[in-house]
């Protein structure tokens, strides 16, 4: 071996061991600036490859060919390790400034408040509810109606007394006192009769409007439902006996319920019926009776073959007495921290 070739063997190992040296640097750069970094060092002219190559035009012609080509491939090498260090080390700052600046559009998202129904709204469903179980169906009728509906045919001729203890909210449309918001749901019976054959057992539940001024204990408007039964052989027992079962059914099976003797021109005999308390006192809940046979005439029904009986109760009222609340106005106002309660 000459010393050329001792030469040339070392030149050619040194380079195999700066490029191996170059891609171990280029693959462990922890980023794009400290790659570039360690590409001056390895490749540029000042680096000890960059040296190399200024060396081969002192060699001779043999060995300047034999080295060129070892510090080609070595060059090769070293530059295929810079581009995949390049583009790994791209991939991973995109991910990383992906990830940064990704909005995070569920923090936006809040959990949708749910509402509930109306505590009115829950009763009157209720009390429909035990209704259609003892075999009733649900009736309804407008809210503005004509004296016909809200007062004739109720016995409630436009001489009655009665009438003025209606408190009546008139519209002002056709003849003085002829149109109204109905004042209770007692009409809904004479549409009911009037465009149905008995055997009838129904429940009317609606709005109802007079001219209280509103305070703890009334409402301008407000909620009544009115139950009606005609059918053959109808007591006053029958009467006595559905308002103890819905009673027991809506309040629980510990309250009881009496009746006491009362005036109303659409039944007779008339009552009122009342329900009793944890303390032993009673409470005067609606009006009832047997349907005056006035009344069932006036809808065309013949009460010497059929008989019947009517009730009617404010809803909003029976709500009141099932939360205890001191105030019937809380169910008008709106305000969530009370409805959310219920
Ligand atoms: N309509 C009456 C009112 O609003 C309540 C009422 C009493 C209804 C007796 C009835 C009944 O059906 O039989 O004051």
């Amino acid at each position: 071996m000459t010393d050329q070739s001792v030469e040339i063997a070392e030149i050619t190992t040194e380079v195999d061991r700066l490029a191996a040296e170059a891609i171990a640097a280029a693959e462990g750069a922890a980023s794009l600036a400290e790659l570039k970094e360690i590409r001056g060092q390895h490749l540029g002219k000042k680096s000890p490859m960059g040296g190399f190559k200024a060396k081969l035009g002192s060699l001779d012609p043999e060995d300047r060919k034999v080295a060129g080509q070892a510090l080609n491939e070595a060059n090769r090498a070293v530059g295929d390790a810079f581009s995949t260090a390049e583009s790994a080390l791209g991939d991973a700052a995109r991910r990383r400034q992906l990830e940064t600046e990704r909005l995070d559009l569920t923090e936006i998202r809040r959990e949708a408040q749910r509402g509930h129904l109306h505590l009115v709204t829950q009763a009157r469903y209720r009390l429909e509810d035990v209704f259609i179980a003892m075999g009733y169906q649900v009736a309804e009728g407008p809210e503005v109606e004509t004296a016909w509906y809200n007062f004739e045919a109720l016995n409630i001729p436009d001489w009655h007394p009665a009438r003025g203890e209606f408190d009546t909210i008139f519209v002002n449309l056709g003849e003085p006192e002829e149109v109204m918001l109905r004042s209770h749901t007692s009409p809904v019976q004479i549409r009911t009769m009037e465009n149905q054959e008995p055997p009838i057992y129904i429940v009317a539940p609606g709005r109802t409007f007079r001219t209280d001024t509103a305070d703890a204990t009334h409402l301008p408007a407000f909620n009544q439902i009115e139950g009606l039964v005609v059918d053959r052989g109808i007591t006053m027992a029958d009467l006595a006996g559905t308002i103890d079962a819905f009673i027991k059914a809506f309040f629980g099976a510990e309250v009881n319920t009496r009746l006491r003797p009362s005036y109303f021109p659409f039944t007779e005999p008339s009552a009122e019926f009342d329900i009793s308390m944890p303390d032993g006192s009673w409470l005067e809940l609606g009006g009832c009776g047997m349907v005056n046979p006035q009344v069932l005439a006036n809808c065309g029904i013949d009460p010497e073959e059929w008989q019947g009986f009517a009730f009617g109760f404010g809803i909003d009222r029976l709500a009141v007495m099932r939360y205890g609340l001191d105030d019937i106005r809380e169910l008008v106002n709106n305000d969530v921290r009370f409805l959310r309660q219920f």
